[in-house]
């Protein structure tokens, strides 16, 4: 049965709100692994992860044993009743691997929004300041704190203003924010971004009138580039000077993602808040907001918390999940599979018939990017090659998808991101690089 003609696909259709999006209309019916199925019997490698969650691939046997077990066990107790085990039990995982020593104190909500959220109320109250600085092509949620400092895309925003007030934005380090070629030096990037936020302080809102800079350490929906570690330390320079927080988003580069547990480690950077979620509990909805004790005693209990806030059988797959990476030596596989995959990437860049049309192959650990050099909207936009095919990035998605590869694109650029599960075997890394070679060739011939 094909799922044009799935009488469930029709239900969804006509049931399921317009206001989702969807890559392609089927029913998922199976997870194992690297791989997912569908009703239609359709058996794809997954290169999505869920947009980064299932990091341990589909139904990891050992995490989703933990997550069974806790339902036998207490489902739910309710943060502001009572601790329970599991919740404690993943804070005594997490404390050693934060990226600074200084981040002490823990609290668990749902998803990613909601602890971005969290943080933001955070930052307001501790520091007693309103305004919230954050990035250009920054994404950090759809809920209406999250989206008001979403600048990646405005279908997040379009139509549902007022948003909240007090956010101001600032161009993230890409060359497309400051229609620069591709080229262009991280250095001179670096100096024109800090140089953009010196502005922002100076002529949308005061210092003293701050309370955050909000940053994704690899922006996500808005290209999937890391910052540079020269910019991240300029933020904590001039948050320290200004007694401004610094809120890093690691929703979706934490946790192994790219490399080491958190991006952050790369530059070396203290957050004064981490926000985190993803692949923390595999696939069970959890997100964390972690700060330093001396912060969040200025909380006021019962200002934080909400129904499923830290549920029990997320944490307990949580705790797994920690487990599992010590046990399988997960960071390992990361650096060894992202070197073959950033290999395979950059000899497709370099071959011949392809190298006009990859302007940049980006990213850190599991988490990359190729960027097409296919018109956007713009004549100013600088990756513009019009002889390259338009839409490059959907359609080579696509063309992924009818030979067995899920792969999403991310961004208003032609940008495909590379989301494998971080214990992705060197075979099946292999297999979907040669299923995207293959992809990126034929719609080039199509043209
Ligand atoms: C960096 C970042 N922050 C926040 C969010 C929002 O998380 P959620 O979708 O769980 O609300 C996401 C989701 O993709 C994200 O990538």
């Amino acid at each position: 049965m094909s799922s044009a003609t799935s009488p469930l696909v029709a239900f969804g259709q006509k049931h399921v709100t317009k206001g989702l999006g969807r890559l392609t209309e089927a029913v998922m019916t199976k997870g194992e692994g690297s791989y997912v199925s569908f009703e239609d019997g359709r058996r794809m490698l997954d290169f999505s992860c869920g947009i980064g969650v299932v990091n341990l691939g589909h139904c990891h046997p050992k995490v989703s044993k933990a997550a069974a077990d806790q339902c036998m066990n207490l489902v739910h107790s309710q943060c502001s009743i009572a601790f329970h085990g599991p919740y404690l039990h993943l804070i005594e995982r997490l404390l050693p691997v934060m990226p600074h020593p200084s981040l002490d104190s823990f609290f668990f909500w749902s998803s990613g929004s909601e602890a971005i959220e969290a943080s933001l109320k955070m930052a307001r109250t501790i520091t007693g300041r309103q305004n919230i600085i954050s990035m250009q092509g920054g994404y950090h949620g759809r809920t209406f704190g999250a989206m008001a400092v979403t600048k990646s895309k405005t279908v997040y925003s379009e139509g549902f203003a007022p948003l909240m007030p007090g956010v101001f934005s600032t161009p993230f380090p890409y060359w497309h924010q400051y229609g620069v070629p591709p080229a262009t030096n991280e250095d001179e990037l670096v100096q024109k971004s800090l140089y953009q936020l010196e502005l922002v302080l100076k002529q949308q809102t005061a210092p003293s009138d701050t309370a955050a800079i909000l940053i994704e350490p690899v922006i996500g929906e808005g290209g999937y580039v890391p910052a540079p570690a020269a910019y991240l330390k300029g933020l904590r320079e001039i948050c320290d000077q200004h007694g401004i927080l610094l809120i890093i988003d690691e929703v979706q580069t934490g946790y192994g993602r790219t490399g080491k547990f958190f991006n952050i480690e790369y530059s070396g950077v203290r957050p004064d808040i981490l926000v985190i979620a993803k692949g923390l509990a595999n696939g069970l909805p959890l997100s964390g907001v972690i700060s330093r004790q001396e912060l969040t005693d200025k909380l006021k209990p019962g200002s934080m918390g909400g129904t499923y806030a830290g549920n029990a059988v997320s944490c307990a797959a949580a705790v797994a999940v920690a487990d599992v990476f010590k046990e399988e030596k997960v960071l390992d596989n990361v650096q060894a599979r992202s070197q073959e995959l950033f290999d395979s990437l950059t000899s497709l860049q370099q071959s011949a018939d392809v190298s006009s049309a990859i302007v940049d192959v980006r990213g850190q650990g599991l988490m990359v990017a190729v960027e097409f050099a296919s018109p956007l909207y713009s004549a100013n936009d600088p990756a513009l090659n019009p002889s390259v095919p338009k839409n490059m990035a959907s359609r080579v998605a696509k063309r992924c998808m009818e030979k067995g590869l899920l792969i999403l694109t991310t961004s208003i650029y032609e940008v495909i991101r590379f989301i494998p599960p971080l214990n992705i075997s060197q075979a099946d890394l292999a297999k979907g690089c040669g299923i995207f070679a293959d992809a990126v060739r034929e719609v080039l011939r199509e043209g």
